[in-house]
């Protein structure tokens, strides 16, 4: 994972966001490349979701129609979908070291000695889930010890989450930044949800939120796109753009941060039809994201337990990727939810505006249930980049990025093998043409090797290189990036060829 954040920062696909300030934590910056590849990746949802949905069941083309609703609404849609009273994790604070850490994140484990055969706890430490080594928190067990006349910390025992532990005993564990016991607060709920005011006057009236999801802004604006563009349900109403979230662990690159990217596509439809459509959703959106080059091997579809899902949801299952960070297990990259008619209905309920659909042919007027699928843009950007990077100690650059053509930020480099001999005359207007048709780059600098190895770092599937026979018989070279091979072509035919390779 060094190595992917290495070459995206060295190579300008996503930089640390106010890097010359030092950071933000959670923030990143999509840099040259990384737009590129991250606007890619939204056309070719965009795509398979608005302007090419896939086929239903029956034959027919699906019906979605597209949004881009606004980042800040009335508060009060906030209250309707329950972010306000429920989008929040418990958080525990510690008053010395000023961390702050999520409650169920935190285990505790006892301290007691190791010769004493009583068992006698003497102390708690709590620890970041996953980040001590047993070792280390034996180091700290002994020095807790020290201050209580001395002696060998037995291992941990047994390993219980901060929440779990009683009042009495929670004010007697040491945090894990600590230097003293009892500096941990009790658990305090934290909302996710980012606060801004609307307007000159900072008051509880004029307080609203940035979207933690751009979900609710579909549920806004049901009404006024049945009302204006003829679609009937089944449906669906699709739209990407920022989120944000608060995150109290934002962590592993861009995969939790605290700004992202969404593409959500809400499906409108019959109750009795919502089971049907959450099956069709959950494969379709597993045959997505394999049709866009990530591998099979690495994707599986996990569906929720009993006790994971929201209250309203009857069935959620996760499109989940093997990131390098997670192997051998999996992390979430969309999420398909059967939310029922739980949106609609309480907007309807809070705004008392009426959200239902009524079936012309039927005569049933009803409150149509959503099957979501739900999925991270930027993840998106960060699976593409993992999957993509290769090793190979044969290369110029030991590190290449195979990405799909199709998403490649740039898909054709041109270079005149040198800068003299007439050949940047001739490799100009070779770029002048493929530039209408491809985002090209023209590259005159540098020894050859040097440049093949630039274009293999930012994924370029093709490099076309001007040489001293192409003065002599008008053919140039076309190198393949996944294969490093080279192929002579008539200047004439070089659209033929890389049209034929990249559509
Ligand atoms: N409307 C439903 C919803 O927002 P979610 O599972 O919270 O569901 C959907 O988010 C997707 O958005 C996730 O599967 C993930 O890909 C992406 N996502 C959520 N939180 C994120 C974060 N903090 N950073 C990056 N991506 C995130």
């Amino acid at each position: 994972m060094d190595a992917i954040v290495a070459l995206a920062k060295r190579r300008g696909f996503v930089f640390p966001a106010s890097d010359i300030y030092g950071g933000i934590n959670g923030f990143w910056d999509y840099g040259p490349l990384g737009v590129a590849l991250k606007n890619n990746i939204r056309d070719s949802w965009w795509r398979a979701m608005v302007e090419c949905p896939p086929v239903g069941p029956d034959g027919e083309p699906l019906q979605i129609v597209g949004l881009d609703s606004s980042i800040i609404q009335n508060a009060r849609a906030w209250e309707a979908s329950g972010h306000v009273g429920g989008f929040s994790d418990p958080m525990v604070d510690c008053r010395e070291s000023k961390s702050r850490y999520r409650a169920d994140q935190l285990v505790c484990a006892p301290v007691q000695r190791e010769d004493d055969e009583s068992g006698e706890v003497l102390a708690w430490l709590a620890v970041a889930e996953g980040s001590e080594a047993p070792d280390d928190f034996r180091k700290r067990a002994d020095k807790l010890l020290k201050k209580k006349g001395g002696g060998r910390s037995a291992a941990p025992a047994e390993l219980v989450a901060f929440a779990d532990l009683p009042t009495e005993t929670r004010a007697q564990v040491m945090g894990p930044d600590a230097s003293e016991p009892g500096t941990l607060t009790e658990p305090r709920e934290f909302n996710l949800m980012f606060q801004t005011y609307v307007g000159a006057l900072a008051t509880e009236d004029t307080k609203t939120y940035l979207r933690p999801e751009t979900a609710q802004g579909i549920f806004l604006n049901f009404r006024n796109v049945l009302d204006t563009s003829r679609v009937k349900v089944p449906f669906g109403i699709a739209q990407v753009g920022k989120a944000f979230r608060n995150e109290v662990t934002p962590r592993n690159f861009i995969f939790r941060s605290r700004e992202f990217e969404q593409m959500e596509m809400e499906f409108f439809c019959h109750e009795s039809e919502a089971r049907q459509w959450y099956d069709f959703w959950k494969n379709e959106r597993l045959r997505w994201w394999e049709g866009l080059g990530v591998s099979s091997d690495r994707l599986r579809l996990r569906d929720h337990d009993e006790d994971e899902l929201a209250h309203y949801s009857s069935a959620c299952v996760d499109v989940e990727y093997q990131y390098p960070f997670t192997a051998p297990n999996y992390g979430e990259l969309e999420g398909i939810a059967h939310r029922g008619c739980h949106d609609l209905s309480a907007h309807t309920e809070h705004s008392n505006a009426k959200l239902e659909y009524f079936d012309p042919v039927k005569k049933e007027r009803f409150t149509p249930h959503v099957i979501e699928p739900a999925s991270g843009l930027t993840r998106a950007v960060l699976v593409v980049l993992c999957e993509a990077y290769t090793v190979d100690e044969t290369r110029p650059s030991n590190e290449l990025m195979k990405i799909p053509s199709r998403l490649a930020p740039i898909k054709v480099g041109v270079f005149p093998l040198v800068a003299k001999d007439g050949l940047p005359e001739l490799a100009r207007p070779i770029y002048e043409d493929l530039r209408q048709r491809w985002t090209a780059q023209y590259d005159a600098k540098q020894a050859i090797g040097k440049r093949y190895a630039r274009m293999d770092e930012a994924g370029t599937p093709y490099c076309v290189t001007v040489d001293g026979d192409t003065k002599a018989d008008g053919t140039v070279t076309i190198r393949d990036r996944d294969t490093g091979a080279q192929e002579r072509v008539g200047s004439d035919r070089i659209v033929e060829y890389l049209t034929e390779r990249l559509g």
